[in-house]
């Protein structure tokens, strides 16, 4: 036998300063997760290792926001983010964090190495500085303007509208995020990564090396960065919150996170191998070990060119065999945001669909950013379960499992000879490990569930043509054999969906009575049963093998459960709205005789048309009690014509006419802002005769 591929499967490491929600889970953790089980199935040897980021300055404003310590912060969100991957499924060999003792010891050996090896530059230089707050100003407690895209709201040290690392100092505009103030600068030292040394070797290795089996978003980005040039990068930063420099002079400085929290990746595995007697140097040493890192868009400058330059300039790492970077998930068309509250958090989720685990990493993978940004809708999501999932794939193995019961009590039927179509359907069968496998080894998530799906519409389809209910009056031994093929169909998708769905697996190896675990056997024989037995096999479920009850796998989600998420998004829109509604400063004060000189009415509108080739305008004929006027207003983009026919409104009426587009106006309708960026009549609250004075 072969010895098994080895596999070190990373996936980014979550900041710890708030819960996960989808996008996490779509971008990074379920991806992996599919190839990790998937090669597990494979029988490689797999270690998926994740944990999490404790350091950097997003910690350090939760906590100050909070008004709790650093500390505090990472203790809460870290139990909170293990738990929701656990809970979803996520098969983490080891989840550790980035203030345990064994990755600060890591972490701060291999800065020692390279400060040994004099891989570094020290070098004194001014820095943006925040006097007011006594603060160097690095990473998040900088925004600017990108020098790269032009983005206004960059960070210090990296842009998330273009994905670009750069230094602080180069933010044009850059303000302080703790004041507000226009920095000042101060010197001090730091220890750079020359990465302009590494440019030449990082050019030949990935654009010349893995312009194959890269993605394209991935190479793309890293040939753009690599064509505008590398320059040396800090490692170190002046904060108090982090891993502190080793070295001589590093008195009061930290490393910077994105050194620190790679190395995690790391740690996490020395974590694993000493709990579990393992070694740890060959999942990180040995030539023939295949690296992956899962992350999303943002992370690729990090992992595509300062970790691998990092990992080279220590000198006895391997390099990452590919890096499967996603685009970002939306929701509901909106950029999904931790802070505006823009989110479906994972525990949320689970009170409110417990036990749905699988419905929603089948979603998920469904919409998975994989080339481009893509949309989460809850409307999809019903629809997916409910005509995918309940339709297709439980229906199907429901029939299947229902009817061997009251045929056969539930042991499977010895067959007859196959019809064409048995021979067809068994044929197809064979194929769908490979099919699967092919998108899978290629990162194409969706395509690999997709197929699945598509055997289970094989299923479907084979037993609705063969109407076993009603052969069984005609042709009992017949039916046999049908039922022998289902049989052999669910057994198969129970192996297969495994990877994508791994609780409905599991449930679904338990109704048919075969191990749940891919290192035994299963309850048909001797052979072990693993993805290819599905192809090498000609039995996966031997007749006279007892299954066990149906349970139902899918459920139908009704209207009611969506609305009930659509209005938890609308309520987060309406907080947003209104927090971000400055109310002006109170105007000079004027005098009882200032404003005793407006003329203000109630007036009834009576005819509105739009004017041409304007989007904003309305012309109105409205009734004031003295007269009936035209009044030009701006308010087309919050009514249409026919809605306020007949409404009464607020008039300026003695306000000197105006001419707007050709058409006299004369007068001003008064109208106010609301919260979503549309106007709102000011009306009156008991019916008032037009001219009515407001006084
Ligand atoms: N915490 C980072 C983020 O959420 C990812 C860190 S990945 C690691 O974007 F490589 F640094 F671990
Ligand atoms: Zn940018």
């Amino acid at each position: 036998m072969n010895t098994p591929k080895r596999y070190t499967i990373t996936a980014a490491l979550p900041y710890t300063n708030g819960p996960v929600h989808i996008g996490h889970l779509a971008g990074v953790y379920v991806p992996a997760d599919i190839y990790a089980r998937y090669q597990r199935l494979q029988g490689s040897d797999v270690l998926y290792i994740c944990g999490s980021d404790e350091h950097g300055v997003p910690i350090t404003i939760k906590a100050k926001k909070e008004g709790i310590s650093p500390q505090q912060v990472v203790d809460k969100y870290h139990e909170m983010i293990k738990k929701s991957f656990a809970e979803f499924g996520i098969s983490f060999d080891n989840y550790s964090r980035t203030t345990a003792k064994v990755h600060h010891d890591t972490a701060s050996d291999f800065f020692k190495k390279l400060y040994e090896d004099g891989k570094f530059i020290e070098e004194t230089n001014e820095q943006l500085y925040d006097a007011e707050a006594n603060q160097f100003l690095a990473d998040r407690f900088v925004v600017g303007t990108c020098p790269k895209c032009g983005f206004e709201e960059s960070y210090g040290d990296q842009c998330e509208n273009c994905g670009t690392s750069h230094n602080a100092t180069d933010l044009i505009n850059p303000k302080s995020a703790i004041t507000g103030n226009t920095p000042t600068l101060k010197e001090t030292k730091h220890w750079f990564l020359p990465l302009d040394q590494y440019q030449d070797w990082l050019r030949t290795w990935i654009v010349e090396g893995h312009a194959n089996d890269w993605k394209p978003n991935v190479l793309g980005q890293v040939k753009s960065w690599l064509d505008d040039g590398l320059r040396p990068r800090a490692v170190t930063r002046d904060l108090d919150w982090g891993i502190p420099v080793p070295v001589e002079g590093g008195e009061g400085k930290v490393l910077y996170v994105w050194f620190d929290a790679p190395i995690g990746y790391i740690s996490s595995t020395k974590e694993w191998a000493e709990r579990t007697g393992k070694d740890w140097e060959p999942y990180w040493k040995d030539e023939d070990t295949k690296l992956l890192h899962f992350i999303g868009k943002d992370n690729i400058v990090f992992h595509c060119i300062i970790f691998p330059s990092m990992l080279k300039a220590e000198g006895s790492y391997i390099l990452p065999e590919n890096v499967p970077a996603n685009e970002f998930l939306n929701l509901e068309g909106n950029k999904l945001s931790t802070s505006k509250n823009w989110a479906v958090w994972l525990h949320e989720y689970l009170e409110d669909f417990p036990g749905k685990q699988d419905v929603l990493r089948y979603t998920l993978t469904a919409n998975a950013p994989e080339t481009k940004d893509n949309d989460f809708t809850w409307k999809d999501f019903q629809a997916r379960n409910n005509n995918e999932l309940v339709a297709i794939f439980g229906n199907f193995i429901n029939r299947v499992v229902v009817l061997t019961h009251k045929y056969y009590n539930g042991i499977v039927p010895s067959p007859n000879a196959f019809s064409e179509v048995d021979e067809d359907t068994l044929m197809m069968l064979k194929k769908y490990p490979q099919i699967i496998s092919k998108s899978i080894e290629r990162y194409r998530f969706r395509e690999a569930q997709n197929e699945l799906m598509n055997l289970a519409r094989m299923g479907n389809k084979y037993l609705a043509d063969e109407e076993p209910w009603k052969v069984i009056k005609q042709d009992e031994e017949r039916v046999k054999t049908i039922m022998f093929v289902a049989l052999q169909i669910a057994t198969a998708l129970s192996i297969l969906s495994e990877p994508f769905l791994p609780f409905t697996s599991n449930k679904l190896k338990g109704m048919l009575n075969v191990s749940s675990s891919t290192s035994t056997p299963l309850g048909t024989g001797s052979e072990e049963m693993s993805w290819n037995s599905v192809s090498k096999e000609n039995v996966l479920l031997k007749s006279g093998h007892q299954i066990d009850k149906a349970e139902l796998l899918f459920a139908k989600i009704e209207d009611a459960e969506i609305q009930i998420q659509l209005e938890k998004l609308t309520a987060s829109k309406k907080a947003n709205e209104l927090e971000n509604q400055s109310v002006e400063p109170q105007k000079e004060t004027i005098e009882f005789d200032d404003f005793t000189k407006l003329d203000i009415r109630i007036g009834t509108i009576l005819e509105a048309v739009k004017v041409a080739k304007t989007k904003k305008l309305l012309q109105l004929k409205v009734d004031v009690g003295i007269d009936i006027r035209t009044i030009v207003s701006g308010i087309a983009e919050s009514f249409s014509p026919e809605d306020i026919i007949g409404k009464q409104v607020t008039v300026l009426t003695n306000l000197a006419p105006r001419t707007i587009r050709g058409v006299e106006s004369q007068g001003m309708i008064l109208m106010c802002d609301t919260p979503d960026g549309k106007l709102a009549f000011v009306e009156p609250d008991a019916n008032v005769v037009n001219g009515g004075r407001i006084s």
